[in-house]
């Protein structure tokens, strides 16, 4: 099984915003990554639009040819009206407050699980699947079964941090959140700082990987090794 790759373009987005242009167009980078080579693409619009802008969504959901993954907090009512707007294939909803630098934490699937049930059943109702941003915590991944979500995607950056000190312990947590996820028969996603490093060995020891979403660490190697080479390299950490 090979686990697909869905790029994150916000960075090419944010590089953009810095000169207030249009240079490097992300429609244009879309498009490439999926000629590249890139099973996916995902963006995440934050309420502030530092990174992609609402109005490049809706330009970006047309020249799909792939899946189209759109990222954010459905506590923000444009959010939800965007997603339900576009329809991408899937929505991955995340917990993340206004101003945080990055998401930084999954969901409680225990203490949410009425809110998310019924967010959850508005997105599903109108055809999107929906994936639900969890830490690999054996509950907090049963506790999404209740939920109704598809898919969780595990968030992997406490994996990243500590792959380089202890990769048997760092991956431990994700693979035993993998085993609840299947036996709950729900569909794995996982993301957050993967990397060129850590990625085939993520790959390899968490069972039914369905697809990761990467954007810091593939657009940085993007910068030495041009985008087309870099999306060949990620691919192929999957296989
Ligand atoms: N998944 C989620 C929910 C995210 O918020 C992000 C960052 O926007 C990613 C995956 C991708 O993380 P990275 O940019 O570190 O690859």
């Amino acid at each position: 099984m090979q686990t697909k790759l869905s790029v994150n373009i916000n960075k090419i987005a944010t590089l953009r915003n810095s000169r207030g242009g249009d240079n490097p167009n992300v429609i244009k980078a879309a498009i490439d990554c999926q000629t590249f080579g890139a099973d996916g693409i995902t963006v995440h619009p934050r309420p502030d639009e530092r990174h992609i802008r609402y109005s490049d969504v809706r330009e970006i959901a047309p020249i799909i040819t792939t899946e189209f993954n759109i990222e954010g907090n459905p506590l923000e009512d444009k959010f939800v009206a965007l997603v339900l707007e576009v329809k991408p294939h899937q929505v991955t909803l995340v917990p993340d407050s206004r101003d945080q630098l990055t998401s930084n934490h999954g969901w409680d699937t225990i203490k949410e699980k009425n809110y998310l049930r019924g967010i959850i059943e508005v997105f599903k109702k109108a055809g999107i699947r929906v994936s639900i941003f969890t830490d690999p915590v054996e509950a907090i991944v049963a506790g999404a079964a209740d939920t109704g979500t598809d898919r969780v995607e595990l968030y992997t950056e406490e994996y990243a941090r500590q792959y380089h000190k202890d990769k048997e312990h760092a991956i431990a947590a994700y693979a035993n959140a993998a085993r609840v996820a299947a036996e709950h028969k729900l569909g794995l996603n996982a993301g957050h700082d993967l990397d060129r490093d850590n990625l085939a060995y993520f790959r390899k020891h968490v069972p039914g990987l369905l697809e990761v979403s990467i954007g810091h660490a593939l657009i940085a190697d993007a910068l030495y090794y041009g985008l087309e080479n870099t999306i060949q390299l990620y691919r192929r950490q999957l296989q």
